[in-house]
């Protein structure tokens, strides 16, 4: 007779017969066996932090679409930075919003080693050395139409788009970025920006690539953020992955690995959890993904309206993400967790 469920016979068998006495709820029942066989976990260690800069002072614009996310100027995003070091967040990625007047068919201002990015990262390195800069060398805040390659007569050209890639890559490692991750999706770009580093005496920062970025969506609210909203013409997809697949998501992984990837994303992160899955699973390499602004924006959307608790989503998503393979995740929400994770 089990004293703590009775032993009813349900039909003709009881349930210690129908399970053979494997009840998995023993282990649920309380929370320190719950936290003793806690396969995941989610520590201030897995997260990056994006961030979006724009050139002036002591002034931060609100992304309607990212509520509690702003485009700062430098001396506010420092600020910001310092505090997520103090948080324990390891690094932070980030994003420029550039004006208008400085947008071109070939986005030739990222290769102005003051624009707003390389800025950025210099002023950060020396006000907080300890945390990891990452830079995206993708062309799309600096184009006038949004795109992150150059666009010639509606063609996304792909080698000339890589080799000013690589020419950028190499100015926001001399700014002082620790980490390069190409966003762009081009073809050879990894190797390009691998081989250009090198010749530049940059040996030992690393790229993260954008490995398996997807068409998707999601994006929205980051268009906002950055100014491109107003100014894409058409999609993406002629390189962007369709997200349909899954195979080719692989190899896309497998060749930036081959020409010097030292750590791989996936993009869009909740969607993609199979992808972050096979690529772990295959490769076992630092694998990350990157919780997106309309996946951000969902859950405050509906946390605000309390149609789901917003901090338990927020953590919820990003344990699932490290649940299915990841090693970081790239998320608007870093400092947020932070701060839960550092009241548990
Ligand atoms: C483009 C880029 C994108 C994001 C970061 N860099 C996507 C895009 O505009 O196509 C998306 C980030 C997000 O949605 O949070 N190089």
């Amino acid at each position: 007779m089990n004293r703590m469920f009775g032993d009813r016979k349900i039909g003709a068998r009881s349930v210690d017969e129908i399970t053979a006495s494997r009840r998995l709820r023993r282990l649920r029942k309380a929370d320190w066996s719950r936290r003793m066989v806690r396969e995941s976990r989610l520590s201030v260690d897995d997260l990056i932090w994006p961030i979006f800069v724009i050139e002036g002072e002591n002034r931060r614009e609100e992304i309607a679409a990212m509520p509690g996310v702003y485009r700062m100027t430098l001396d506010l995003a420092v600020a910001q930075v310092e505090e997520a070091a103090k948080l324990g967040i390891p690094a932070i990625a980030t994003f420029p919003n550039i004006e208008r007047g400085l947008r071109d068919q070939t986005g030739s201002h990222i290769l102005d080693a003051d624009n707003i990015l390389n800025k950025a990262s210099r002023a950060i390195k020396q006000a907080v050395p300890e945390i990891g800069i990452i830079t995206d060398a993708a062309l799309d805040p600096f184009t006038d139409h949004g795109h992150d390659g150059i666009l010639r007569e509606g063609v996304i050209v792909n080698d000339e788009s890589v080799a000013q890639i690589a020419e950028a890559a190499v100015l926001q490692a001399a700014s002082g970025a620790d980490v390069i991750a190409p966003s762009d999706m081009m073809d050879g770009r990894i190797g390009a920006v691998r081989d250009a580093l090198d010749a530049n005496g940059f040996q030992d920062v690393a790229i993260m690539s954008y490995a398996t970025k997807f068409a998707s969506s999601f994006y929205g609210p980051y268009r906002e953020a950055v100014g491109t909203a107003g100014l894409l013409q058409g999609d993406k997809q002629t390189y962007y992955i369709d997200h349909a697949n899954s195979d080719e998501a692989m190899r896309e992984a497998e060749q930036d690995l081959a020409e010097g990837a030292d750590m791989i994303m996936v993009k869009p992160g909740l969607p993609y959890l199979d992808i972050v899955h096979r690529l772990k699973d295959a490769f076992a390499v630092p694998t990350f993904a990157y919780q997106v602004s309309g996946e951000y924006a969902m859950i405050k959307a509906a946390g605000a309206n309390g149609w789901i608790d917003e901090d338990r989503a927020m953590m919820e998503s990003l344990l699932c993400l490290k649940r299915a393979g990841c090693d970081g995740i790239l998320t608007y929400f870093a400092p947020q967790v932070a701060r839960v994770l550092s009241e548990r």
